[in-house]
């Protein structure tokens, strides 16, 4: 019998703009064959051109899935440059980020924006992997917890309970993300606590227990034991490291 942590646990990759086509499949090719089977979900979340392809090399795998960085907020139509849910889940993808703090800081994704976003994945069958996470300034002035609350409302507020059972969180503290600082496991911990607590406040305990909470933020090898250990963290959103097979491989095997 698995407990409740195992059911929650998934492990994403997001490799940002980096890698072409071949670069990409190679690396997704690579880490299919050493990974085998995966008893819980595996995602890479790659750059849209790489989706098709990826639907292919990742079809034979037990448990392993493509995913998109980004979704439009709109069904169809004269949006042009976007790409719709409807679009990614014809090419096999099975995963979306939603709200990524490079998109929310560069690209001035907003809260209303960012909710018809995820409902645009749920409408498509596409599981949201919802990211929030305070920056450095907000950390320093002890309002990490009022901005993630305000992240989430702003996310979740339209959803019901049954709809929340097809989101995943993660929590990306923005001053962690590409600068080789992680946040401890017990800052991690707290934060995905406070977050679980939100959620039952919100949507009931049964929501609570079953919503995988990733971590993401200069997640190594090195450290993803001991953050994954932390009984509300439930698996990573890792960025550079999930671009070198070894170290993506043992990060999923920790
Ligand atoms: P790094 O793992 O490179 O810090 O990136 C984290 C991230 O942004 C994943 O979405």
């Amino acid at each position: 019998m698995s407990t409740l942590k195992e059911k929650r646990r998934l492990v994403a990759g997001n490799w940002k703009m980096n890698l072409d086509l071949k670069a990409g499949c190679d690396l997704a090719t690579e880490v299919v064959e050493q990974l085998g089977k995966s008893d819980f979900p595996v995602v890479f979340c790659a750059p849209a051109i790489h989706l098709h392809a990826l639907s292919d090399i990742v079809k034979d795998a037990s448990n392993v899935y493509s995913g998109a960085q980004d979704i439009s907020s709109h069904e169809s139509g004269a949006h042009t440059g976007e790409i719709s849910g409807g679009q990614l889940k014809s090419v096999g993808c099975s995963y979306v980020l939603v709200g990524h703090s490079e998109r929310r800081a560069f690209h001035g994704e907003t809260g209303d924006l960012l909710a018809a976003k995820i409902s645009q994945a749920l409408a498509n069958d596409l599981t949201p992997i919802y990211c929030f996470g305070e920056t450095l300034d907000q950390r320093q002035a002890d309002q990490e917890e009022e901005v993630v609350a305000r992240q989430l409302h702003e996310g979740f507020a339209h959803l019901d309970a049954p709809a929340m059972k097809n989101v995943v969180l993660a929590y990306e503290p923005c001053w962690a993300i590409g600068t080789g600082i992680t946040a401890s496991p017990a800052q991690a911990q707290a934060i995905h606590k406070f977050v679980r607590s939100w959620l039952n406040e919100r949507f009931g305990d049964s929501v609570a227990n079953t919503t995988t909470i990733l971590y993401g933020g200069s997640v190594k090898p090195g450290n993803a034991n001991e953050l994954f250990s932390q009984p509300d963290i439930d698996g990573g959103l890792i960025g550079g490291a999930s671009l070198k097979p070894a170290d993506f491989i043992a990060i999923v095997n920790a």
